[in-house]
């Protein structure tokens, strides 16, 4: 019996098994609109067999979009193009979540493939805002968000997943990681804020939670609320895993159910020691300590790696992203290699492989 192919329940949500598509970037859509690219390419990995496809960092409001290729959901006409993503997706048997963001100071900057520095007025860009006038590493300076603009983010934050809600999607994470918006408050290295957004753990936090409060009261009782966090900063003196493991306690009484687990993105030039599974004991000591489900993501590219993770209670869930994009059928393909008897889909049954 597979731990990797058993079913999971969040809320009222039934994940058919614990394998999630992580949020990654498309930078293909149109004034955040998604298009035919965003339909064959999460309907792809639905097919493949994943049971959780959380569609890529979609802003909440049109300057916090890191390019101008991100999707959005600032506005109702967004919602529509989505919806048809994720009818394809939930078609699949695969559960569609969304990913709510918000780039802060790392937005403004060229598609994934292009040059990644701050775009000139004329190329498109826009002024970049944060919790404190300090540059991500080359890029251009931020202004500083005042009270006005802080209930604006939390405000958007709210009302895209409202619109996600409309669209169909059956659950919403909050992008709080990888160096953008709330990661920027949390950080004592990008937050110098001296107002009630910033200096101790409860100012720094402060951001992060309202905005879950937020979100939070505009889903359905039964829609589960996911957070991603970057554990550290991967920085002395910067955000660590035990300050992630404070929050996570906070935010589990906060209606969070449950942290996708990343590092790093706030500093450009941050040593990190990446290898297979490298994020995983992260996510465990977040699972024990703050008692939350985790999902652990990073390097996780083997069936037998992440039948592993789920089988000895290290994380409730993997995400496995450049993988996915190699190969849709890694799902299929891994319980194939871990006799996991799982559906194909009935137009392939015929390329199903047969146990000899
Ligand atoms: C990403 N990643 C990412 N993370 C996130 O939280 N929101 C996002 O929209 C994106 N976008 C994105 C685009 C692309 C092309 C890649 C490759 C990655 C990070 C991603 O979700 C994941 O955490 C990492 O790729 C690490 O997992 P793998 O690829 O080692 O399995």
């Amino acid at each position: 019996m597979s731990a990797l192919f058993a079913p999971f329940t969040l809320r009222d949500l039934c994940l058919p098994n614990r394998i999630g598509m992580p949020p990654m970037c498309q930078y293909s859509a149109c004034e955040g609109v998604a298009n035919d690219w965003h339909v064959q390419h999460y309907g792809s990995r639905a097919v493949g067999g994943v049971g959780l496809v959380i569609v890529e960092a979609t802003a909440v409001l049109a300057e916090g979009r890191i390019s101008p290729g991100d999707l959005g959901l600032w506005h109702d006409e967004q919602v529509e193009p989505l919806a048809r993503v994720l009818r394809l997706i939930e078609g699949q048997g695969a559960v569609p979540a969304i990913q709510l963001a918000h780039a802060g100071r790392k937005a403004s900057v060229g598609l994934g493939w292009e040059a990644q520095r701050t775009l000139t007025a004329a190329e498109g860009g826009w002024t970049a805002v944060a919790p404190s006038p300090l540059a991500f590493g080359t890029y251009a300076a931020p202004l500083a968000l005042d009270a006005g603009g802080i209930w604006r983010v939390v405000d958007a934050f709210a009302a895209a997943a409202r619109r996600a809600v409309r669209a169909g999607f059956r659950a919403v994470e909050i992008h709080a990681a990888h160096g953008y918006l709330l990661h920027q408050f949390l950080s004592p290295l990008s937050n110098l804020r001296d107002d009630g957004y910033g200096g101790d753990f409860a100012g720094r936090t402060r951001l992060v939670r309202e905005v879950v409060a937020a979100v939070r009261a505009v889903l359905p009782a039964g829609m589960p609320l996911l957070i991603r966090l970057s554990a550290t900063d991967w920085v002395e003196g910067g955000w660590d895993a035990a300050q992630t493991v404070e929050l996570c306690r906070l935010l589990k009484d906060d209606g969070v159910d449950l942290v996708d687990v990343s590092t790093g993105g706030l500093v450009a030039d941050a040593k990190i020691p990446a290898g297979p599974g490298f994020q995983v004991p992260f996510a465990t000591r977040i699972r024990s300590e703050a008692g939350l489900p985790v999902a652990a993501v990073g390097l996780i590219t083997e069936a037998a790696q992440a039948e592993a993770i789920i089988a000895k209670g290290e994380a409730d869930l993997v995400l496995v992203g450049r993988e996915l994009l190699r190969n849709p059928f890694w799902p299929l393909q891994a319980a194939q290699a871990l006799g996991a008897e799982v559906a194909w889909p009935k137009q392939y049954l015929r390329a199903k492989p047969v146990a000899r």
